[in-house]
């Protein structure tokens, strides 16, 4: 992407609907964003058009939350199936009863607390959202984000904005306006590039619905701190990691997500010392052709150093924050090395590990191989043979 200080027309392409879109980049600072470009990009929602715009998890990919055809745009532009809902955007507490109705006390509670920030509620929807945005259920998701271009932008399209993740659909989620193009380039109107994203993890999505408030997707808001707000918090087993349950309680949980285009192996156990037992692995892989990356903690990397394999660093083992910030983007950019496998081994799941650990599981496919079990290379590189590279 063009450093720029305006705008240019990257692309034009023709979507289903015979919709002519060209992408337009705007870079904006995120501190004091620029009325000026924020209201170009408030008219094109009003317009029923899509902008894309960093968050403090991630960027989102906006689009008029009252209006239907708006909403259908975001689903053709992800090619994301029509049954997962999405997540509406608000930049006051008090919106909250724009969009959703009989709330419970327990939802003023945490908005006083959490927002803005990277939790997401789900409650009773109001029929003035369109109806797309719930995927046909009677609930809405709501959030009030910590991040002044989209709070500025909703207040000036004076409208909620509907916004998932601003990526294809099973790509890993985007913390850079360059991850927005790389996906959805000619797809987008207008993108509003406002650096990267603080957190780098989607937020926390908690349904208020249920007898028991349930957490759908763990995320930037840590399940330690709600349960101090919420002491019957569940936390289903589909976020951690040795259990698999049957079918979504989240439309969105669904098996493949997040993924990198190579293929995710998630390792479990083994020593505290980056293990004999991966080099090994690797080793084997490498033997049959494949190229291989690796993302490690800071403390682990030395270990590994020496083999002809590309790494990425993640950060301090102990510094939850800057791995999670670093995660997708890592996924990303070995991607773009073109590698076969990306392997990693797994992390603590207390405070944002347990996002962190979701995300994994789900690159994985979630399928978790235990290095203290002998693991069969056979079994893992299955189906990838006609992908090997020469
Ligand atoms: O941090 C975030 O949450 C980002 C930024 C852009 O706000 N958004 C995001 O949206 O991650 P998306 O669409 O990628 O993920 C939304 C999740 C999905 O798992 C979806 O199934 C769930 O929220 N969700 C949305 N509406 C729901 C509803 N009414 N009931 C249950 N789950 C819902
Ligand atoms: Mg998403």
């Amino acid at each position: 992407m063009k450093a720029l200080p305006g705008k240019y027309n990257e692309s034009r392409t023709q979507n289903m609907s015979g919709y002519l879109v060209c992408t337009q980049i705007y870079q904006i600072s995120a501190r004091v964003p620029s009325p000026e470009i924020i209201s170009i990009a408030a008219l094109k929602l009003r317009e029923n058009g899509l902008v894309a715009f960093p968050t403090e998890t991630v960027y989102g990919l906006g689009a008029n939350a009252l209006n239907d055809t708006a909403v259908g745009r975001i689903f053709e532009a992800k090619g994301r199936p029509f049954f997962d809902p999405l997540i509406v955007h608000i930049a006051n507490r008090s919106d909250i009863e724009n969009v959703a109705k009989s709330i419970p006390k327990i939802a003023y509670d945490l908005a006083e607390k959490f927002w803005p920030g990277p939790l997401t509620l789900v409650l009773k929807r109001l029929d003035r959202v369109a109806e797309k945005v719930s995927a046909g259920l009677g609930t809405v998701a709501v959030r009030m984000p910590d991040h002044q271009i989209p709070l500025d932008l909703i207040i000036a399209a004076g409208i909620p904005i509907a916004a998932p993740s601003a990526n294809l659909f099973t790509r890993p989620s985007p913390t850079s306006a360059q991850h927005v193009l790389d996906d959805l380039d000619g797809h987008v109107d207008i993108i509003l590039d406002g650096g990267p994203c603080p957190i780098g993890l989607e937020s926390t999505v908690l349904d208020l619905t249920k007898k028991n408030p349930t957490i759908l997707r763990p995320g930037g808001t840590p399940a330690e701190a709600l349960r101090e707000v919420i002491p019957d918090l569940l936390v289903p087993a589909q976020s951690l990691m040795h259990e698999e349950t049957g079918s979504p309680t989240s439309p969105g949980l669904m098996l493949k997500h997040y993924s990198p285009k190579a293929r995710f192996l998630l390792f479990t156990g083994g020593k505290e010392e980056p293990s004999s037992r991966l080099r090994e692995i690797i080793s084997n892989l490498l033997a049959s052709g494949y190229k291989l990356g690796l993302m490690v903690t800071d403390r682990d990397f030395p270990a590994f150093t020496d083999l002809p394999i590309e790494i990425e660093k993640l950060g301090h083992e102990e510094n939850l924050a800057e791995i999670g910030q670093n995660l997708f983007n890592k996924m990303r950019l070995l991607d773009k090395k073109k590698v076969d496998f990306i392997l990693m081994r797994s992390l603590r799941t207390e405070g944002l590990g347990l996002a962190i650990r979701d995300r994994l599981f789900k690159a994985a496919e979630q399928q978790i191989i235990d290095l203290e079990e002998p693991v069969d290379i056979e079994k893992i590189t299955l189906n990838l043979k006609h992908q090997k590279r020469t």
